[in-house]
């Protein structure tokens, strides 16, 4: 089934205050993609190829992709990582994985392969460090994996370090709280896809309502599902402070039915500066 509406591809862009971010680092360009689901169904790939455009003509410093590359079936990744081997930045691409890559017995090991095999450092419970190692990028597990175990990566940084911490799910900003994240890209939510004006994300009202009227609302059990996604709403979409630390949230690329209102794909640039 087709999305009945997706809406225009939009770059969002936003300045982050990093405390103790390297000189070298001032003003240095990140560009995010989230939530592909390239299944067929979910992703056009015009659509695709626009954002791959778009993230080249930014000439960025890094590009994160935060999960979600296929939907069930791993397979698709293999088309998906030839189109994602055409983006270009000048330190390269670092990846986290998503619920859905994780989902089939084996399909992590496959997209992790296939995404290292296209020149990005695809990562789960790995730090690297492209931008120095001043400046560590810290690739997490899925939220929802077993293997989701911050503790002994953030051990071993130093507290005085600056970090950028890639993690699907926003909903890990909250676990993450006993230790310095001092930008964390996440995805997951679509942003909701559909967000009413005055209310927001659809998926945050049912969720508020569910224990009220929300069983007598004659909505499709898939609002129902929805509620379930992530239990932070309110960090559906873009810049958030949780406790000391910040969580951005990219809306993705992909798209469910029945598609999208007021909350289009996104491309997201995101410039660090100095606290
Ligand atoms: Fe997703």
């Amino acid at each position: 089934m087709r999305p009945l509406w997706i809406g225009p591809l939009t770059l969002e862009t936003v300045t982050v205050p990093i405390r103790h971010l390297p000189a070298r680092l001032e003003g240095c360009r990140v560009a995010q993609l989230s939530d592909f689901h390239y299944d067929g169904l979910r992703l056009p790939t015009p659509l695709l190829e626009a954002a791959i455009a778009l993230v080249n003509q930014l000439e960025v410093d890094l590009v994160a992709l935060t999960g979600d590359y296929v939907t069930h079936d791993a397979a698709p990744i293999f088309g998906l990582a030839a189109q994602l081997s055409h983006i270009r930045s000048r330190y390269g691409t670092v990846a986290v994985l998503g619920n859905h890559d994780n989902i089939r017995l084996g399909s992590r090991h496959t997209i992790l392969g296939e995404l290292n095999r296209a020149g990005i450092q695809a990562l789960w419970n790995q730090v690297t460090y492209p931008l120095g190692e001043d400046f560590p990028i810290v690739g997490l597990a899925d939220f929802w994996s077993r293997d989701f175990a911050p503790r002994s990566i953030f051990q071993a940084l130093s507290s005085t370090v600056p970090r950028l911490v890639l993690s699907h799910n926003p909903d890990s900003a909250a676990a993450l709280t006993p230790w310095r994240v001092d930008l964390q890209l996440s995805g997951h939510t679509h942003g909701g896809q559909i967000r009413l004006p005055g209310v927001g994300p659809l998926p945050a009202l049912t969720q508020s309502l569910r224990h009220s009227v929300w069983s007598k609302l004659p909505l499709p059990s898939r609002y129902r599902r929805c509620a379930k996604i992530v239990h932070h709403w309110e960090w559906a979409a873009g810049l958030h402070a949780v406790g000391s630390n910040r969580v951005y949230v990219n809306r993705g690329l992909g798209t469910y039915a029945p598609g999208r209102f007021r909350c289009p794909p996104e491309v997201t640039l995101l410039t660090l500066v100095q606290a």
